[in-house]
């Protein structure tokens, strides 16, 4: 009786095992998040067969299948074809798949899903969402920078980021460091077409710690996924008060001056 049910509990750990080995592993789908319209996009849809036998890849945008990877077929690849998204077939196999130009039909989710052959027709599927992007043609443009400030002076700038689709994040950055979201205020606008125009506006009273040697550094940064990233950045300089006879004899102003204005025109127009 008791070897029985040894015989039984080791045949289960042998089946379990077994069906662990005959498994699909490591199912990934390698779509880049966000592309440009119009480029041509690879997709890989890697997995690890193990001693499995593949049956089939097959390619979904939204819930419609577009393209079959069938080994066994002839030819074994098939198209069913979405306007608009045009594949590659000399550019597609059992693991890639290629997208002539990408349109906004592209824009998406994509599945990939997998079966191996018999016996056990195993099947896993993958999911990833790619953006199709209109770029700005220039980087973002800032204004409304002065020349010079003394602490207790309001500052206010503008950036835009013009024409792209959908319409850029914005972000202000002063020496390098993020503003405070208090400070700044964020408007989308309909530009040409179905393009947008993203517009931020940064308003603070200037302090004196805004300064590091004299300078204070703005940065306006336009950023679409992981696709674009530009930024603009410009200076204002600490406007010197008057002279106090407490104040450093002159000698040494004179001294530290054009060390100064030498860091400033480096690296701020
Ligand atoms: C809008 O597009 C037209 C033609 O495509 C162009 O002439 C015009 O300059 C564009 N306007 C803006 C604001 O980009
Ligand atoms: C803008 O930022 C938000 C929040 O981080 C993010 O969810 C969104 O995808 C970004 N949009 C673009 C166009 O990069």
């Amino acid at each position: 009786m008791f070897r029985n049910r040894s015989v039984v509990v080791n045949i289960s750990i042998f089946l379990l095992t077994l069906q662990g080995t005959l498994s699909l592993r490591n199912v990934q789908l390698l779509v880049p998040d966000s592309v440009e319209r119009g480029s041509r996009v690879e997709m890989k849809c890697v997995y690890d067969l193990e001693q499995e036998v593949l049956y089939t890849v097959k390619w979904y945008r939204g819930d419609r299948e577009f393209c079959r990877y069938s080994p066994r077929d002839v030819p074994p690849l098939k198209i069913f074809r979405i306007p608009g998204i045009e594949v590659d077939r000399d550019a597609t196999d059992s693991q890639r798949l290629t997208i002539q130009a990408a349109t906004r039909t592209a824009n998406g989710r994509y599945t990939c899903e997998v079966s191996a052959d018999a016996p056990s027709f195993q099947t896993a599927q993958v999911h990833a969402l790619m953006y199709v992007v209109d770029l700005p043609k220039s980087g973002p443009e800032m204004q409304g920078l002065k020349q010079y400030y003394r602490p207790g002076m309001k500052l206010k700038v503008e950036c835009v980021s013009h024409n792209s689709l959908p319409a850029a994040n914005l972000s202000f950055f002063i020496n390098s460091e993020p503003a405070h979201k208090q400070h700044v205020w964020h408007r989308v606008g309909p530009a040409n077409g179905s393009l947008w125009n993203a517009y931020s506006t940064i308003q603070f009273v200037v302090q004196k710690h805004h300064f590091i040697r004299g300078k204070m550094k703005i940065r306006c940064t336009a950023n679409i996924y992981s696709i674009y990233l530009k930024s603009n950045e410009q200076c204002a300089l600490e406007e010197r008060v008057p002279t106090t006879p407490d104040s450093l004899p002159e000698i040494n102003e004179v001294v530290l001056y054009p060390i100064h204005r030498m860091a400033e025109t480096s690296d701020c127009e």
